[in-house]
């Protein structure tokens, strides 16, 4: 949540600054949209430009009101926590005197108190912004020493919360100083310039060259070096890496947003985390494994840790690890995880599964899986994000950069990296032979053709969605893997369409839901394959007693399944043959694109979704 993004460069003094911070901002606005704002540090003072709603608004703003030139700048995309959206609220925020501008990611959760002292100390303060107690401490504390790497340090230890803070100062124009505790923060190493951001897209246009920095460091930015040091002041050596993709991967494409882009780009995210998966001697690795053979042999439970569309990939690694693996999964939210009394020991395996590997709730889980002894194994998007970074082991998910805030291939890419988990886990631990696994990792290789086998029927579901754009409510229902995939169906279409929708397991229906079906109320349906009959005919009758109470009923179900006869008018086909367990692979496109398209024929934006933020960095 909250973007940030910052330059320093040539010192002759230019616009250059400006220009590239307004260009991280628009790159990092899917973290977070309901305001902007950037500081240009002039040498003599700080020019500050803020405002409501989306950079384009900022960027008019500047057009009327434009900024003086300078030596470098900070800027922030922001989603409230603590005050309204509005201009005053919107970052950055300055000291009582201006000696300092900050952006901040995160929430200081002594503000309140910190607040009351500094006004007891004569300071006013013009937002309600948690952060803005920050710059009133930076302030003292640079007047106090006379060095910003120094006042960062002085304030940082008066903070509660989590924070990636980025600031600069007239009287220090020759850097910016940045530090962070459990909020996200990169440097873009460029050549006689340097970048900062909340994720490598703020600058990836820029340079791929980027610097990763752990917990609780002080970084100081200068046009030509990066010095990075605790919090006590020692200096650490940072690790460098380089970002394996560029900045065309993060552009439209042609396609009106970018959910449909990555819709359509699911074959590909699934294609990417299968490949180069075997060792030369013919067996699954993993990216990172600081976890010995012989500990994961003797696991005995495995808790999938996650949130939202990734705890519903998880709810899949649950069907596939304990079918291939015979080990227990329990499948928790990350945020109920660790607040309950969960039984974890050093015997089990806790799998956290996150996009951006930011997600707060899920790096807590992961930190309190760990303090009891647990080993974790990370899935994750973002390279060099702080799960994959704290996780004993690694399995990337190659989707590429995610840009919607809704997740499409990055969850297929999840479940895809669920099952290579799965296939380890079982040829590691004896339970499947070597020749079974290479079966398995045929059929998967298959999946990138199915996809797109799905994708062709686009316009089908698209007209469907058309004729349904007045619904107020929507019900998903599933059986085995088809569950997840119903819930994951249903939180799509409220958090694109924000239309009622729910999911259920379709054995569930007698159990209570199916007092809501109604005439017309729109039912989709995922239909399992009919080579497992006992799950298939379950299913096929829950058509037929949703239908006879007149719902509206879509199914998703095998091609060549002739029980999903003429009384059901809209059938979308996925293809024969899909292994059972990888079908959650097929039939979740149907469903992605019936929200997306709903969503813009109701005129909402679908790549920023009210009220939500890619990456949950706070709790
Ligand atoms: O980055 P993460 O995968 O950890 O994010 C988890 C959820 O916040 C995320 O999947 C969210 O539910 C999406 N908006 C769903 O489309």
């Amino acid at each position: 949540m909250c973007g940030i993004a910052g330059y320093i460069g040539s010192d002759n003094l230019s616009q250059h600054p400006l220009e590239v911070v307004l260009e991280g901002l628009s790159r990092l606005e899917y973290r977070g949209y309901d305001s902007s704002g950037v500081a240009v540090n002039t040498k003599k003072e700080i020019a500050i430009r803020k405002k409501v709603g989306r950079v384009e608004n900022l960027r008019r703003e500047i057009e009327k009101n434009p900024v003086p030139d300078g030596v470098c700048a900070i800027g922030h995309t922001r989603w409230a926590t603590h005050g309204k959206p509005t201009d005053a609220n919107a970052h950055p925020h300055c000291s009582q005197t201006n000696n300092v501008a900050i952006v901040h990611n995160g929430i200081v959760e002594n503000h309140q108190e910190l607040r009351n002292e500094l006004i007891a100390l004569g300071h006013t303060f013009r937002s309600e912004t948690d952060s803005e107690v920050i710059a009133h401490l930076l302030g003292i504390a640079l007047d106090e020493c006379a060095d910003l790497p120094r006042a960062m340090a002085k304030t940082v230890a008066r903070l509660e919360g989590s924070y990636a803070i980025v600031a600069i100062a007239p009287s220090q124009p020759q850097m910016i100083v940045a530090a962070r505790r459990n909020s996200p923060l990169v440097v873009g190493l460029g050549e006689g310039e340097n970048f900062l951001g909340s994720d490598v897209a703020a600058f990836v246009g820029y340079t791929r060259y980027a610097m990763a920095i752990d917990q609780d460091r002080i970084v100081t930015v200068f046009r030509d070096r990066v010095e990075v040091t605790d919090f006590a002041g020692n200096r650490v050596e940072p690790t460098v890496y380089e970002v394996d993709w560029n900045v065309d991967a993060a552009l439209h494409d042609g396609y009106d947003t970018f959910m449909e882009k990555e819709i359509h780009e699911q074959p590909q995210a699934v294609a990417e985390t299968l490949r180069g998966r075997l060792t030369a001697d013919g067996h699954l690795k993993l990216d990172e494994l600081r976890i010995g053979e012989e500990e994961l042999r003797s696991i005995d439970k495995i808790i999938v840790v996650a949130c939202g569309s990734a705890a519903y990939a998880g709810h899949v690694a649950k069907y596939a690890i304990e079918h291939w693996c015979r080990i227990p999964v329990e499948v928790e939210l990350a945020h109920e995880f660790r607040y309950r009394d969960s039984i974890v020991n050093a015997k089990t395996l806790v799998v956290a599964i996150s996009q951006s590997g930011e997600t707060m709730d899920t790096l807590m889980a992961v930190r309190h899986a760990a303090e009891q002894g647990a080993r974790v194994l990370a899935i994750v998007n973002v390279f060099g994000s702080t799960i994959a970074r704290e996780a004993d082991a690694v399995l990337y998910t190659h989707a590429g950069p995610e840009v919607a805030v809704a997740s499409t291939k990055a969850f297929s890419a999840q479940i895809t990296a669920a099952y290579l988990l799965g296939l380890y886990l079982a040829e590691l631990r004896g339970n499947k032979f070597s020749d079974e696994v290479a079966a398995y990792l045929e059929e998967l290789g298959k999946m990138p053709q199915r996809i797109r086998k799905v994708l062709e029927q686009e316009d089908r579901v698209k007209a469907l969605a058309a004729q349904m754009s007045d619904v107020d409510s929507v019900l998903f229902l599933g059986r085995h893997v088809g569950f997840p995939i119903a819930l994951e169906g249903a939180l799509k279409l409220k958090e694109l369409a924000y239309i009622h929708a729910e999911g259920f397991a379709a054995g569930e229906l007698k159990h209570g839901p199916i007092a809501l079906i109604e005439k017309d109320l729109p039912v989709f349906v995922i239909v399992p394959t009919p080579r497992r009959p006992l799950l298939h005919a379950k299913v096929v009758s829950n058509v037929s007693e949703v239908q006879a109470r007149g719902a509206r009923v879509v199914v998703i179900a095998e091609e060549g399944d002739d029980a999903i006869d003429d009384s059901v008018k809209n059938v979308i086909r996925v293809p024969q043959s899909t292994p059972t367990l990888m079908m959650p692979l097929v039939t979740v496109v149907p469903l992605q694109i019936f929200a997306c398209e709903l969503a813009k024929l109701k005129g909402y934006d679908v790549d920023k979704p009210r009220n939500l933020a890619k990456a949950v960095t706070v709790e």
